[in-house]
């Protein structure tokens, strides 16, 4: 059977969005909407796997909804809404515990990295959280996922999840109409060059929210002054700019530089460094400021219009946790159908 194409993703609402955020999943969402129909899903029920202060986590939930917003992705023709709001996440993910088996979930590198030594004491739900990650996907039957390379195996346990049930329930799923498979095997995107972007302070570590200084990151909401202090602030080594890529090569905090100039001019580093090849930091710097400024400084005047707004931000939310509703009731029924669940009709 061929299914409908339809892009799925969700962003955690855990604080400080920032540039690696941006060039790395929101950006993407934005291009794929011209291609495909997209469901973009602030996952409340993933975060507080960890502790959320509860205050915190509705303002962070509304600041990734302005982010979204911002950055251009648009409400009418996508859906963007909250994970919580639309019970069918968490239904699905049920049965989805029932189908994953133990050992896959042991190999998750994510969990035992999130764990650490700390494994007795980690929420259930810490553990349990690739199953709801499939639940999201396949409870809109999506085709298409943009993934970040940290999410892959994740996207990968979707895939064993979907073909397990289409195996598992095969005659009921014919039986019912739906011929040889009711989930797809949803596949990831990888769009363009992989941006990675690192630590202003560091270029060997990536750019975090959970890093202490703030000249570490761009945060989303930086007005454009901030922006270009720590643009001019960033640091770097005191040789000139190479003309080849080649020559980035031991240079991780001129690497970084040169790649975010790349990717928010939509450029290669290759592009970049012809230009620039030869050039002081300070030209580099000044030219950086001035681009880092102008592609991110409306987002972060326009995220600051909006979360002054939560009226606007929740009715954008419910608009598109109903529409999410009425695909995922529909997925759920069949399941529950599937399943062998006694239902209202
Ligand atoms: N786990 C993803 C992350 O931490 C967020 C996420 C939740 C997601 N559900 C998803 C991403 C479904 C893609 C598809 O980044």
């Amino acid at each position: 059977m061929a299914f409908k194409e339809r892009v799925f993703s969700g962003v955690q609402p855990t604080g400080n969005l920032h540039l690696g955020n941006y060039l790395g999943a929101i950006t993407k969402f934005v291009a794929l909407q011209d291609t495909y129909d997209c469901i973009y899903c602030v996952v409340d029920l993933h975060a507080i796997t960890v502790w959320q202060d509860p205050p915190e986590l509705m303002r962070n939930t509304r600041e990734v909804t302005a982010a979204f917003l911002a950055c251009g992705i648009d409400p009418k023709k996508q859906i963007i809404f909250n994970q919580s709001q639309v019970a069918e996440h968490a239904e699905l993910a049920w049965v989805f515990n029932c189908v994953a088996r133990l050992g896959w979930l042991n190999r998750m590198t994510q969990f035992k990295e999130k764990a650490g030594k700390d494994r007795e004491n980690v929420s259930v739900g810490l553990y349990a959280y690739p199953n709801l990650m499939a639940a999201d996907i396949l409870v809109y039957r999506a085709t298409h996922v943009p993934v970040g390379e940290d999410q892959k195996q994740h996207l990968e346990l979707a895939r064993d999840i979907a073909q397990k049930f289409n195996v598992d329930f095969a005659t009921s799923i014919h039986a019912h109409g739906y011929g040889d498979a009711f989930f797809p095997q949803p596949e990831p995107i990888i769009q363009g060059p992989a941006t990675r972007v690192m630590s202003l302070r560091d270029g060997s570590k990536k750019m975090s929210k959970s890093e202490p200084s703030d000249y570490s990151r761009i945060n989303l909401t930086d007005d454009a002054d901030t922006i270009a202090q720590k643009v001019r602030k960033a640091k770097t080594d005191p040789e000139a700019l190479p003309s080849e890529e080649e020559g980035l090569k031991a240079r991780p905090e001129a690497d970084n530089l040169v790649g975010i100039y790349a990717a928010l001019n939509n450029t290669t580093k290759a592009a970049v460094l012809s230009e620039f090849g030869g050039a002081q930091f300070s030209t580099f710097k000044m030219a950086l400021v001035d681009l880092s400024v102008a592609k991110l400084g409306p987002i972060g005047s326009e995220m600051k219009k909006l979360v002054q707004d939560p009226v606007y931000i929740d009715s954008i939310l419910a608009d598109g946790s109903a529409r999410a509703s009425a695909i995922a009731g529909e997925t759920m029924k069949a399941v529950k159908d599937i399943v062998g669940f006694v239902r209202r009709s």
